[in-house]
């Protein structure tokens, strides 16, 4: 197939772009490069041998967008691209409506125009709200507690609609985990602007020294050591997921389908910070202050229906995610290179 990767620039599109390429699909980034560097496509040719068609386009330019679909014969869309900072959503939710709404509704309108019924939608666990219940299955209902989670719950609501109204549509609602972990070759990676957000590539800088410490979100919650626990899933399971899902919904009869992308397995934050030091053979020094505003003590998927359903599962450990993390991060301590090497 000819797929075109919406945000194939960013970290779990390039991951995935790479994991297409070896199983012998060709690819077509759409990227407009707000939030990655364009020296990561020098990167991914280096690694897969393999020419890749990038598009530098804003996807909310429906114009631009329809552009792309009429000079690609593009077979199915993965799309990744979207503003996905929890904090700045709260701040700027105008922005993150517009861009998330918009770039999914350029490039549904393109497909329609274009006949490609093929999509595959990157949603998140964070659809699953404050449910009460810390083991996530797909029959929950869905609800969020910050934009950018209204933004994935409404996103799904538009495909359902989209599907029940033309059956003929193969759309895959992907629920990711916690996403951590980089490429073996530790060239690729999660590159974040400015100060990180998540706790992964905190926990990193830390240990590179290019912080001093991890500030840890509160202590006192209902869990084994009193700090968030979470599902972390290796960026490259969660890629392999990608490839099991568009091979799924491309053979299946059912015009959407909905699966978490996660491990099944749930870690502390004390835990990550662990394994992180047992990896990277550094201190990694962290202060506990008051819970973060938003955050949930505990939750974590059931993966059980894309392990049947899709034949696929994760398989690598959190100290696995921390030994790729470091050695992205410790070959690449400011991340991707500001210009082509
Ligand atoms: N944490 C810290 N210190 C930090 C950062 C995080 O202690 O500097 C803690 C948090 O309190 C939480 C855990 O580490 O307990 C994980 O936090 P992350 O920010 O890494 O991830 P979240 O679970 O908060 O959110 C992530 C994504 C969201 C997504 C959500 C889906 O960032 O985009 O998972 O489940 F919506």
């Amino acid at each position: 197939m000819r797929v075109l990767v919406t945000g194939g620039a960013g970290y779990i599109g390039s991951h995935t772009v790479l994991q297409l390429q070896a199983a012998g699909h060709e690819v077509v980034i759409a990227d407009d490069f707000s939030n990655s560097k364009p020296s990561i496509v020098k990167r991914l040719v280096a690694l897969s041998d393999e020419p890749v068609t990038v598009y530098t386009v804003d996807l909310t330019d429906e114009l631009a967008t329809e552009r792309v679909f009429a000079e690609e014969q593009i077979d199915a869309v993965i799309h990744f691209a979207g503003f996905k900072a929890v904090g700045e959503s709260v701040a700027e939710p105008l922005a993150y409506y517009r861009n998330n709404l918009d770039t999914a509704f350029s490039v549904l309108n393109a497909m329609n125009q274009h006949g490609v019924r093929t999509f595959v939608f990157s949603s998140s666990a964070t659809v699953y709200g404050e449910n009460a219940v810390r083991e996530r299955t797909e029959d929950m209902p869905t609800s969020a507690t910050n934009p950018y989670g209204w933004t994935k719950v409404m996103i799904e609501q538009v495909l359902r609609d989209l599907a029940a109204a033309d059956d003929s549509w193969r759309i895959a609602i992907l629920r990711y985990f916690n996403p951590v972990g980089a490429h073996a070759s530790g060239e690729i990676g999660e590159d974040p602007s400015g100060k990180p957000n998540n706790l992964m590539p905190f926990v990193a800088q830390v240990a590179v020294g290019r912080r001093e410490k991890l500030s840890v979100f509160g202590d006192d919650y209902d869990t084994p050591d009193g700090t968030g626990v979470r599902d972390y899933i290796h960026v490259e399971d969660l890629a392999a997921g990608h490839l099991a899902a568009l091979e799924k919904v491309t053979a299946s009869d059912d015009a959407l389908s909905v699966w978490n992308l996660g491990s099944g397995h749930a870690s502390s934050v004390l835990e990550v910070v662990a394994s992180f030091a047992r990896a990277s053979g550094r201190d990694v020094p962290y202060e506990v202050l008051p819970r973060r505003a938003g955050d949930l003590p505990a939750y974590w998927a059931d993966p059980s229906k894309a392990n049947a359903e899709l034949g696929w599962r994760a398989t690598r450990t959190i100290d696995d995610m921390c030994e790729d993390t470091w050695r992205w991060q410790s070959k690449n301590p400011n991340g991707f290179p500001d210009v082509d090497e």
